[in-house]
């Protein structure tokens, strides 16, 4: 029997803030962005809450105590190109980390995902993987980006999303029970055209100003 990872949600009256700042239509660029980083170290705090330490002695100025260092490698693979928004705030949390890049875009006709370009670290298969992408919708993106991530030989994946529908949590729950799921919001449903609802809008065109 293999055990379901968990789904968490965060419940924090500065996201709860920060989410309607990011769903607002009328929220300029400055102030996405801000929102973003905000949003994004919280859920990277909260993924990374159980990380493995290693304990070493120190001494601070007044005596000897014990220090700890992180004791796995992180790897950062945002799912290209609004996957990148996440990034910076995730890297000012955890420096050390290694990034992984996977190009994906969804076809608009068919809201298939279409892959175009991979570099990831060879670290992959032994560390912890966080794949970012502040949009899950259908799912297909993040369920072909784990498979992917699976094939290259990652164990440990854990997949943080902004916001989230519950087609696509369900189905990345189906097809890959093993993968914990740590997400700002999850919203009502999809619309006809696999956008979420209420969602923001398209978090790539918002965040690079391409609308
Ligand atoms: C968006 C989003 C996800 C995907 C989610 O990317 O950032 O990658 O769609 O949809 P899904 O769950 O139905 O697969 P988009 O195709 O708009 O490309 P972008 O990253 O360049 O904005």
């Amino acid at each position: 029997m293999s055990l379901q990872a968990p789904v968490t949600v965060l419940q924090h009256p500065v996201v709860a803030r920060d989410l309607t700042i990011l769903r607002d239509r009328e929220t300029g660029i400055s102030q996405f962005r801000a929102a973003m980083h905000r949003i994004s170290t919280i859920l990277a705090y909260t993924a990374l809450m159980d990380l493995p330490l290693r304990s070493r002695p120190i001494e601070t100025p007044v005596r000897e105590t014990e220090g700890f260092d992180i004791n796995t490698e992180i790897i950062v693979v945002p799912i290209l190109r609004a996957g990148l928004s996440l990034v910076d705030a995730i890297l000012n949390f955890v420096p050390e980390a290694k990034v992984g890049h996977l190009g994906m875009y969804r076809d608009e006709k068919t809201h298939q995902p279409v892959d175009y370009y991979s570099k990831l670290p060879s670290e992959i298969q032994d560390g912890l993987v966080l794949l970012v992408d502040p949009m899950l919708a259908t799912g297909g993106s993040a369920d072909d980006a784990i498979t992917f991530l699976k094939e290259k030989g990652a164990h440990q994946i854990r997949f943080i999303s902004l916001i989230s529908a519950p087609e696509g949590l369900e189905r990345i729950r189906k097809h890959h029970p093993e993968v914990s799921l740590i997400t700002a919001s999850i919203d009502e449903k999809l619309n006809d055209n696999a956008f979420i609802v209420p969602g923001l809008g398209d978090a790539g065109d918002r965040y690079f100003g391409t609308l």
